[in-house]
């Protein structure tokens, strides 16, 4: 069968995720797809492409389908076992190596609720400094330990698997503690979208009643994990939450200040004893 048979047969796959899924299968640029549309596929890769994009109609995410996501121009291996980093995810990004870049003496980095490892893995391969990573899930974990192997930075990373700080010690103070912990109200839980709720794992998404639950027991327990001089980078998002964030981190004697993304939404809090200016 041909590769514009198949796209002309699948109903409820959009084109370029028809064309990303045939470039996974046939392992070429996805260019190549378009400009050889007459390829003729044998029957068993034929009904390969076909099973994926049956999937993808069903509304299997496209990255785990083909296993990637791109973040901060790196790619990043993903599945079910970890949440899809998000582009909104950059802007804690860009705010973390912002800050390590004025404060060079910054060394001692934790990133909370790692996931894939994307915000952790990127600030170790821009800055060359080690990075704790931190999740409650070890299969997430697992998926970070490939991540960093494939990004070149595994010397650089520890991996622990503990409810928020309590596997740390607390005599284990950090310069910099990023954290992009569940933040979705249960009330919100119907209104995301059907990929998401059905595919990505709850516990990287469910906030409790409130959706702040997991922030509220990491806001009362980061003082004893942060130096002095240190700061926090919170990522937050939805209706509210970063109001209720920001009174929790200021409740907790933090100045904070906060960074949109490029949708203008409150994105990122920025928390610290003193001014980082
Ligand atoms: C929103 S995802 C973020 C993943 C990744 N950091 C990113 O930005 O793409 C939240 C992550 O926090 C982890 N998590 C949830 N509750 C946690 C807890 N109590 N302690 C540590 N990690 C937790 C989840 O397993 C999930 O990997």
């Amino acid at each position: 069968m041909k590769i514009l048979d198949i796209m002309t047969k699948q109903e409820g796959v959009d084109r370029l995720d028809m064309v990303n899924v045939l470039a996974f299968v046939l392992a070429v640029r996805q260019e190549e797809v378009l400009m050889n549309l007459d390829r003729s596929l044998d029957e068993e890769t034929a009904h390969r492409v076909s099973a994926l994009l049956k999937e993808r109609s069903q509304g299997k995410p496209l990255a785990y389908i083909t296993k990637r996501k791109e973040f901060f121009s790196e790619s990043f291996f993903v599945d079910e076992r970890v949440l899809i980093p998000r582009p909104d995810t950059e802007t804690l990004v860009e705010g973390a190596l912002e800050i390590l870049n004025k404060k060079p003496n910054m060394k001692c980095i934790l990133d909370m609720g790692a996931g894939s490892g994307a915000i952790g893995l990127i600030i170790a391969k821009k800055t060359g400094k080690r990075i704790v990573c931190v999740d409650v899930s070890q299969k997430a974990l697992t998926v970070a330990e490939k991540n960093s192997r494939d990004l070149g930075v595994r010397d650089k990373v520890d991996f622990l698997c503990s409810d928020l700080f309590g596997g740390t010690r607390r005599e284990k103070k950090f310069d910099m503690i990023v954290a992009n912990l569940p933040y979705v109200a249960q009330t919100e839980w119907d209104s995301l979208m059907r990929d998401v709720k059905a595919h990505e794992p709850r516990t990287a998404l469910d906030g409790g009643a409130d959706g702040a639950e997991v922030y509220r027991r990491f806001v009362q327990e980061l003082p004893h994990y942060l130096k002095t001089g240190g700061c926090v980078l919170c990522e937050i998002g939805g209706a509210g939450r970063a109001e209720q964030v920001r009174e929790m981190l200021r409740a907790a004697g933090f100045l904070v200040v906060t960074k949109r993304d490029l949708s203008g939404n409150e994105r990122v809090l920025i928390g610290s004893w003193t001014s980082l200016s």
